[in-house]
């Protein structure tokens, strides 16, 4: 399997130096550094970590784009292992591929940009080390939470409840095909990087979970580090990786572009022997992301509070307005504000979302109907005026819209830690823990305390604290995307990252999908197209 032998499991680990905190300095609102540093001076990763340019197999690939097929011949380095002290190789292990001719045109990919698609799905473990080809990884992944039916009428990717090494988090477009940004990004002649990662499920056979927080935001950092240590040996332009992931994966591809170069995870890579490279990434490609998990169920009983379970009834409306009125204060605590709307409040957060996102969405989706199937759809939903080419609706409409939420209450921590969430926080060998105060107190009683490593981890999943605190190593340019039917998490999720990087300065790229489910990706072309334009690359032929 792995370049490097045999799969390798909790090996012991060994020292490692890595100075890359300090390394890094530049920030986005400083410079537009998500840079090398140089491989950083004295300490050299061992030769485990040395990208072996001549070690590839070339393949074609006919990849369907919306300029037609284009046929790409490439090189494939398969399961190369990013760390020199690997804890499962399956898990912490890339694939590079290297465009080399599209349609018969020779390609030089050299200072392509660097396209790093994580798989993760459902915070699960992902591997490429058995993928025969580009956007091949064998994906796990199911969503966490609780009462899980998918919603109807959506593009729901996800493989439903069960906890299965297949489904995982592919995307779908919007006529509901696969669609994978690793395969249009070869094929507009982009390096792809698909690493795989640890993920909560995994446990070890005297019972230890070896895969929950941080394990897979630690070894995603890892892989870009292996990336940056290697440039001029790796193909592409390693200032200019672009990460993308989908829900837990989408969550992961955020704080990647948040946390950079963040010195809280320097322990943690030391202990697995990542390279000694700067892990900030030039920018962050989020699809309903996962994120801001200690808040994300009061986040969704202020969204999807008023909206009935799958079976019908209404969800706890004690527990629930409980939750929702601690977003309220949540939310005034992060002071977020957008343009036009002051100050983000749970008062005003409802009308931000729909006019920002919600009637956008339906206008575009409208707008590119025909006449005859706007109407329909328009009889369809009255709930819609359609005037002047523009979309309007009220909140509480949409909410009706909707229809049934795909979650059970608490959505994420739950009471009877149940949730994949509750999994994902945890540790050694007990399986699932509480991570929310209210959660654990309602089981536990009053006086409860969350157990003392949890505050630490959370901040290391959660990509809202470095945006807060303005880490330097952020990326400057991010793309975010979540469809208006996705009921996984709350749409504010996608709303506040939006909000709290363009009130950083950041570059924003924002949108919604109108009726689109959990995992749709409706506009992968434009993605591709967006890295084009915020790295500036363009010369693709030789
Ligand atoms: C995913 C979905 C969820 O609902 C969740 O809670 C976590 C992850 C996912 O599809 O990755």
């Amino acid at each position: 399997m792995g370049k490097h032998g045999a799969v390798k499991r909790r090996t012991v680990v060994i020292g490692l130096g890595t100075a890359a905190g300090a390394a890094a300095a530049g920030g986005f609102a400083l410079n537009a550094r998500a840079t090398d540093s140089a491989p950083a001076g004295s300490s050299t990763a061992p030769d485990t970590l040395t990208f072996d340019k001549d070690a590839f197999t070339e393949l074609t690939a006919t990849i369907s784009t919306d300029d037609g097929d284009k046929k790409v011949k490439y090189h494939f380095y398969k399961a190369i292992t990013y760390v020199a002290a690997p804890v499962d190789e399956k898990y912490q292990s890339l694939n590079v591929s290297v465009p080399v001719e599209i349609d018969g045109e020779p390609v030089d990919a050299t200072r392509a940009p660097i396209l790093m698609a994580n798989s993760v799905g459902g915070y699960m473990p992902s591997s490429v080390a058995d993928a025969t080809g580009v956007g091949g990884a064998a994906m796990t992944g199911a969503p966490g939470g609780t009462g899980g039916a998918s919603p109807s009428a959506s593009a729901s990717a996800s493989a439903g409840a069960g906890e299965v090494e297949s489904g995982g988090n592919a995307q779908l477009d919007g006529r509901g095909q696969m669609v994978s940004n690793a395969k249009l990004a070869l094929a507009a002649g982009y390096v792809v990087v698909e690493p795989g990662a640890r993920g909560r499920t995994l446990v070890d056979s005297d019972g230890t979970y070896y895969g929950v927080a941080p394990a897979a935001i630690v070894d995603l950092k890892a892989a870009v580090r292996y990336v940056r240590f290697n440039k001029g040996r790796i193909p592409g332009d390693t200032d200019r990786i672009v990460t993308s992931g989908t829900s837990a994966g989408g969550a992961l591809s955020a704080l990647l572009g948040a946390s950079g170069d963040s010195p809280l995870y320097d322990a943690h890579l030391k202990e697995i022997g990542a390279a000694d490279a700067s892990d900030a990434i030039f920018a962050s490609g989020d699809w309903c992301p996962i994120a801001d998990l200690e808040h994300a169920d009061m986040a969704y009983e202020w969204n999807w509070g008023a909206n009935k379970l799958s079976s019908g009834a209404l969800a706890d409306q004690t527990v629930s307005k409980e939750l929702k009125s601690a977003f309220a204060d949540y939310q005034a605590s992060l002071k977020l504000r957008a343009e036009g709307f002051g100050t983000l409040t749970a008062r005003n957060l409802d009308e931000y979302l729909l006019k920002t996102y919600l009637e956008p969405a339906a206008t575009r989706y409208l707008g590119a109907l025909s006449e005859s199937e706007r109407s329909a759809y328009l009889t369809s939903n009255p709930f819609i005026t359609w005037s002047a080419g523009k979309a309007t609706f009220t909140w509480a409409d949409f909410l009706t819209h909707v229809g049934a939420r795909k979650k059970g209450i608490p959505a994420f921590d739950a009471f009877d830690l149940s949730s994949g969430e509750n999994n994902l926080f945890g540790k050694g060998a007990t399986k699932a823990r509480h991570f929310t105060l209210y959660s654990l107190r309602h089981e536990s009683g009053g006086s409860a305390r969350l157990d003392s490593d949890i505050p630490e981890k959370l901040k290391l999943m959660n990509p809202t604290h470095f945006i807060a605190e303005r880490n330097k190593g952020m990326a400057r340019h991010w793309w975010i995307r979540v469809g208006t039917k996705d009921s996984d998490t709350s749409l504010t999720v996608v709303g506040n990252l939006a909000a709290s990087l363009k009130a950083l300065g950041a570059d924003v790229n924002a949108a919604m999908y109108w009726d689109k489910g959990h995992g749709a990706n409706d506009d992968a072309a434009d993605f591709i197209e967006w890295i084009a334009q915020v790295t500036g690359y363009r010369n693709r032929k030789k």
